[in-house]
């Protein structure tokens, strides 16, 4: 999966219109006659509005489920737009191929060589260029030369690795970022622009055509041979290294979410042969609207964009707004006269001036007195502030920020929820995995803990981040002598994660850290001799908490076994799981001192 820099979610500045004059005209009505508390009457109603408890997430995620379902059938609901990918990659593909990619702020350009299982990816090149801000209104010949003229300068590079065979034709995969009416898989209508893209005469055109016409313009001898959105790309490149991966989400500039469906769950394509019975739909949940807490700075943002009354769900959670709502908030706190001081600064009016990368930078500054979040407010709006103004600053960043990832998590849950109401047990109580790409997702990381936290919150399974989710103890050789489930697994499944862990630790180098990624979760492991204890907990967990735990826990073996010794623990097994379970119980901690365990381990003694 690609990554994209911070910058990737950078609002372009031009086609919004200023929103200036609704709160120039409360400035002069408010100026001389406010109180210390309305700023923060303002940002206790923001609190308010914005909050996100379990009901309004339950609802969100109901509405979701409802509105795919909706979409699938008919013309309401979302617009849940059929790929025409029907067969994921395998792994197995060889040859070169070209990617084109455009939807957020940058275009990218990629040629690779792809060597089937083994050597997958055999070498890779690629171009990346930011969007000229003018090019997004521009004409549709304009914008599709400029594609064209990116790949003709990729493929005119020489490297033996990466060329075509001679009488070959070019083949790529048009990755194009808007909503599309999808024909074919090689073919699709532009319905309407997204993201600030306002570039005339390509609604309604079907843009592989106008990429067509304009590689000729070129003499480029090229075919489009799929063309796809973000999202669906994603769930083909993640399946392309996980057999796992059902749902997609794009978290950057715009947002949209996809997954596998079954044909004959699509009453819209009625009548479609299909040879593997699947085919992945691109949601378009950005259109979303319903049950959002939204407020009177979304309509405003909303009325203001060129697209009004449309990608509501885009427009609360992606990357592309949360700057500019952060904004509005702060102006009309700044008319206020009590946040910057007694005038407005003027720079405050220019929208999009807070880009949500701003917003990420701020919510970093950990020093005392908010020195960062100072110099920003200062290079960005030419603010002064105080000590407070940041604090309050900070406050409102964060209301935007987990009401937009709580929400993402929310419409997750409404996706799984969907599928898993569709065939029963294919998604819950099995490993599923959702595919996230986007920069807002990758850069941000209070955004991808309030997203992270609403589905735990919704699916409930997870109920505290101190969850410890098993505890194996493996030998080199990958004989699992001690394996403590808390959280429920089917034997197939828990043969695999004693597997994968066991590969997983004795195969790294010990000059790593303890702690090591493991599937959506975290192994913190530990080596005594030839034993590896493992233990998997949540990724925001205490490592340091963790891997005391498991010297605690041996500390108590070796006592109770006096110089414990893999055998002790092979005849003695039933101990070693009693003495466990005074130690963590159902997951959680329950005892951290040695001698009240052993203390207990000797009553339970005298008792047999
Ligand atoms: C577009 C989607 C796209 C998403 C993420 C949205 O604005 O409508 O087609 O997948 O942005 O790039």
């Amino acid at each position: 999966m690609s990554v994209i820099a911070v910058g990737s979610f950078l609002p372009p500045p031009p086609p919004y219109r200023r929103i200036k004059p609704r709160f120039t005209t409360m400035v002069s009505l408010r100026s001389d006659a406010v109180s210390v508390a309305e700023t923060s009457s303002i940002l206790r109603k923001l609190k308010e509005e914005c909050a996100t408890p379990l009901p309004v997430l339950r609802q969100v995620a109901d509405a979701m489920s409802a509105d795919m379902r909706a979409g699938l059938a008919a013309a309401h609901g979302l617009p849940m737009i059929p790929s025409f990918v029907e067969d994921l990659p395998t792994g197995n593909e060889k040859g070169l191929f070209y990617a084109l990619d455009l939807g957020g702020t940058n275009f990218r350009v990629l040629r690779v060589q792809l060597g089937g299982k083994d050597e997958r990816v055999v070498a890779t090149d690629f171009d990346q260029v930011s969007i000229p801000p003018q090019l997004m209104s521009a004409t549709c010949e304009e914008l599709f030369d400029f594609i064209a003229l990116g790949l003709a300068k990729l493929a005119a590079k020489d490297d033996d690795r990466l060329n075509l065979s001679p009488g070959k034709k070019g083949e790529i995969g048009f990755t194009f970022s808007f909503p599309v009416r999808q024909t074919s898989i090689d073919s699709g209508i532009l319905v309407k622009w997204t993201k600030g893209f306002a570039v005339s005469g390509a609604a309604g055109r079907d843009v592989v055509a106008c990429l067509n016409e304009a590689m000729e313009r070129q003499g480029l001898d090229m075919r489009v041979s799929a063309l796809v959105n973000d999202a669906v790309a994603t769930l083909a490149g993640a399946e392309y290294w996980d057999n796992d991966v059902a749902v997609a989400i794009i978290l950057g500039t715009g947002t949209n979410a996809c997954y596998v469906e079954q044909i004959d769950a699509i009453p819209k394509l009625q009548g479609h042969v299909s040879s593997s019975g699947k085919m992945i739909i691109s949601t378009e949940w950005g259109a979303f609207s319903k049950r959002l807490p939204l407020t009177e700075f979304d309509r405003a943002m909303d009325a203001a964009s060129i697209n009004p009354g449309e990608q509501i769900f885009e427009k609360t959670i992606s990357g592309m707004y949360l700057g500019e709502i952060v904004r509005l908030v702060l102006l009309e706190m700044a008319a206020t006269g009590e946040l910057f001081g007694k005038s407005i600064p003027e720079n405050l009016y220019t929208p999009f001036i807070l880009g949500t990368p701003d917003l990420c930078a701020m919510q970093q500054d950990n020093s005392g007195d908010l020195q960062g979040v100072g110099s920003l407010l200062y290079d960005k709006a030419r603010v002064e502030s105080t000590f407070s103004a940041r604090k309050t600053v900070l406050e409102v960043c964060d209301t935007i920020v987990k009401r937009g990832g709580s929400l993402a998590g929310a419409g997750i849950v409404g996706i799984l929820q969907k599928m898993e109401e569709d065939s029963k047990g294919v998604i819950f109580g099995k490993r599923t995995v959702v595919a996230i790409d986007g920069g807002l997702y990758e850069n941000y990381p209070q955004y991808r803990t309030y997203m992270q936290d609403s589905v735990k919150e919704l699916i409930g399974s997870e109920k505290s981040n101190n969850l410890i989710r098993f505890i194996l103890l493996q030998n080199r050789q990958g004989k699992t002598r001690l394996a403590k489930y808390y959280v429920p697994l089917e034997d197939s499944e828990k043969h695999k994660v004693e597997y994968e862990v066991h590969r997983l630790v004795v195969n790294r180098d010990p000059k790593y850290t303890n702690f090591v990624e493991f599937r959506t979760h975290k192994v913190i492991y530990r080596r005594y001799a030839g034993l590896f204890f493992s233990l998997c907990v949540d990724i925001t967990d205490n490592e340091l908490a963790y891997l005391e735990c498991i010297h605690l826990f041996v500390e108590i073996l070796d006592h109770f076994f006096s110089n414990v010794c893999e055998l002790d623990l092979v005849f003695n097994f039933h101990k070693v799981y009693l003495i466990l379970d005074e130690f963590i119980l159902a997951g959680e901690l329950q005892e951290t001192s040695k001698k009240a365990i052993i203390e207990r381990m000797g009553e339970l003694e005298k008792l047999e």
